[in-house]
């Protein structure tokens, strides 16, 4: 939920952690601190509050740094919990929870040190400094086995000179290889300004940077990112979430690039797989917020396209259930961050079981990456915005892919994957078309900016879509929304629409269009407003909705590519409407990796 990072090399690093923790900002926002060495002296700056006003121009010319930007777990939002955390000039940064915090701390009360903050981070540094015998590393690693949790730290003391240590368990951590230094961070944002070469830390691995080498328990790979260091800035959009909605056909197009065939798809994360896929009797997609909606889109798609039963499930709940699992099985985790902890749980638990896992990330060198047999990589570059967009998008294109390998290895005709790839080929301009209405889907936002209650709805493929509406609804305009099936209306909901309800219904033409249209047509009878997402050239819709969003028309399967933008933009616009903190709302942090 935290952003950590630190830089050691031949330049000054304030500014370096300064910039690094902006890129961060979104992986928490509600205070900030960093750390400075320069020989004996030690510059500590902590603050409630955003960075993005802060100057990263310092007199403090030390070339050893170490910064943090919170979101509180443990303790309150104020100066005295921000981090760095203190003890006896040990300085540590965590991402992360120490979870018997509580235990540790009462015996080192009992042994006489004293504790200035309510967080659970502080103990890392009572903990270091009680083993501390000259050497940071040793002290750390002595400190560590004594903690349970989940840990991203970096610690710096003028007690050791010249060197930072790095450990990570269950939070991530990554390693910067730049010409005159290096940096980590918890994410490659804060990174790919300065360098494209990094290496990711494995749980229980630790590290120590020193101005010109760096140790780690073992040999480790360098990896190159390729995102571009210009897609962490938002150019001239007013938020980070806009220029990603806008970015939605650009991610298809990357999505499928080098992947389709005539009528087959090559994905190289999955050839090693091929013959457990082969053999695969059911698939599990497991995601958390949008990305279980994608999954949730995914299980349509694999029952449709790739020809074998599928469930979407939430990593929060599936990691608890019963369900049975075999090696005849696959599990496909779906996550922006890859480090999503209730993703992470589950898989532990699916590879305990055998059953084969595959991981369709966006985020190089995840946790998620490392950890499954296979994937996709969904290519969307940086997704800033805590509200996820792109990220979805690029999701539902590779789960595309994911069903036509699969069903091309069962009865999928050639005919018809031939047809699902060339339309995938083609729908990039026609979300294109869908993002031109975006001052029309502005104005129609502004018209219901004051109403409290949204329903959204949509049947079939347009079901996890109608969620994901009214999740980024609420996500960033703190209204109150719903996303059901059609069918579900009046199984209960109904009895909520009035006037001051309005549903979004995604009608399009499709096998569930009549459906739909009858349960527009029970809104109406209850004087509810609605907004239909339609197929272009539906003149029928026009006589009972109230306003109509027109997409272009595709293939049903394809249709969540093109009917999710305009909610997209939809949400977008009511939040701005409503002045709201679009890209940081209040409550919630990008990466949700603690429980
Ligand atoms: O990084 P992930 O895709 O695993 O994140 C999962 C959810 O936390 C995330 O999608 C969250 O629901 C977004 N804020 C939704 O916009």
């Amino acid at each position: 939920m935290c952003g950590i990072i630190g830089y050691i090399g031949k330049k000054q690093a304030y500014p370096i952690i300064i910039n690094g923790l902006k890129k961060m900002e979104y992986r928490g926002y509600d205070s900030y601190g960093i750390c400075v060495l320069d020989g004996d002296s030690v510059f500590l700056k902590k603050r409630v509050g955003r960075i993005s006003s802060e100057n990263s121009e310092s007199e403090c010319k030390g070339c050893i740094s170490i910064g943090h930007s919170r979101w509180a777990t443990t303790g309150s939002v104020c100066e005295k919990n921000a981090h760095p955390q203190e003890y006896n000039q040990f300085y540590v940064v965590h991402n992360g929870i120490v979870e018997n915090y509580k235990e540790l701390k009462e015996e080192l009360i009992k042994k006489g040190h004293q504790f200035s903050s309510d967080t659970d981070t502080e103990v890392i540094a009572h903990l270091i400094s009680e083993e501390f015998k000259g050497n940071l590393e040793d002290a750390t690693k002595k400190a560590l086995k004594k903690i349970i949790g989940s840990y991203g730290i970096a610690v710096i003391s003028p007690k050791d000179k010249g060197k930072i240590v790095v450990a990570k368990l269950s939070s991530p951590i990554i390693l910067g290889i730049t010409d005159d230094g290096y940096i980590v961070a918890s994410d490659p944002s804060a990174i790919i300004n300065y360098t494209k070469q990094i290496i990711t830390l494995d749980d229980n691995e630790i590290a120590t940077l020193k101005e010109d080498s760096y140790t780690i328990s073992k040999d480790k790979k360098i990896e190159t990112i390729d995102w571009e260091s210009d897609a962490v800035d938002k150019g001239d959009f007013e938020h980070f979430m806009l220029k990603e909605i806008m970015e939605e056909p650009r991610v298809i197009e990357n999505a499928i690039q080098g992947r389709l065939l005539e009528s087959d798809v090559k994905l190289g994360g999955l050839e090693s797989s091929k013959e457990r896929l082969k053999r695969t009797n059911k698939i599990y997609l497991v995601g958390c917020g949008t990305g279980y909606y994608a999954a949730k889109v995914g299980e349509y798609l694999m029952e449709e396209i790739g020809i074998i039963d599928a469930e979407a499930h939430m990593g929060s709940e599936v990691r608890y259930r019963n369900v049975r699992l075999n090696p005849d099985q696959t599990a496909i985790f779906v996550s922006q961050s890859g480090e999503t902890a209730d993703n992470l749980a589950c898989l532990k638990k699916m590879k305990e079981a055998n059953v084969l896992t595959l991981g369709v990330t966006n985020v190089i060198g995840s946790t998620q990456t490392r950890e499954t047999e296979g994937g996709v990589y969904t290519r969307c570059g940086p997704e800033i915005a805590v509200a996820s967009t792109k990220a979805f998008i690029g999701q539902i294109t590779v789960l595309v892919m994911i069903s036509l390998f699969l069903g091309r290895q069962r009865n999928l005709e050639e005919k018809e994957a031939k047809k699902i790839i060339l339309e995938l080929k083609n729908i990039s301009k026609k979300a294109d078309i869908v993002l031109k209405q975006a001052e029309k889907i502005k104005e129609i936002a502004r018209k219901y900016s004051q109403y409290k209650d949204f329903f959204f709805i949509g049947r079939k493929f347009n079901y996890p879509i109608a969620m994901e509406g009214a999740l980024k609804l609420k996500e960033i305009s703190y209204v109150h929304a719903e996303g059901v099936t059609g069918g579900e209306l009046k199984h209960g909901p109904l009895a909520l629409i009035d006037e001051t309800c309005p549903t979004i219904a995604i009608c399009t033409k499709d096998s569930v269009y009549d459906k739909m249209l009858s349960n527009i047509e029970e809104v109406k009878a209850r004087n509810g407003k609605v907004i239909a997402i339609a197929t272009e050239g539906d003149s029928k819709i026009k006589e009972i909705a109230t306003d109509v969003i027109y997409i272009p028309e595709t293939l049903e399967c394809l249709t969540p590519l093109l009917s999710a933008i305009p909610l997209h933009l939809f949400a977008y616009y009511f939040a701005l409407a409503l002045e709201k903190d679009i890209d940081k709302p209040r409550n919630l942090a990008k990466s949700v990796t603690v429980e």
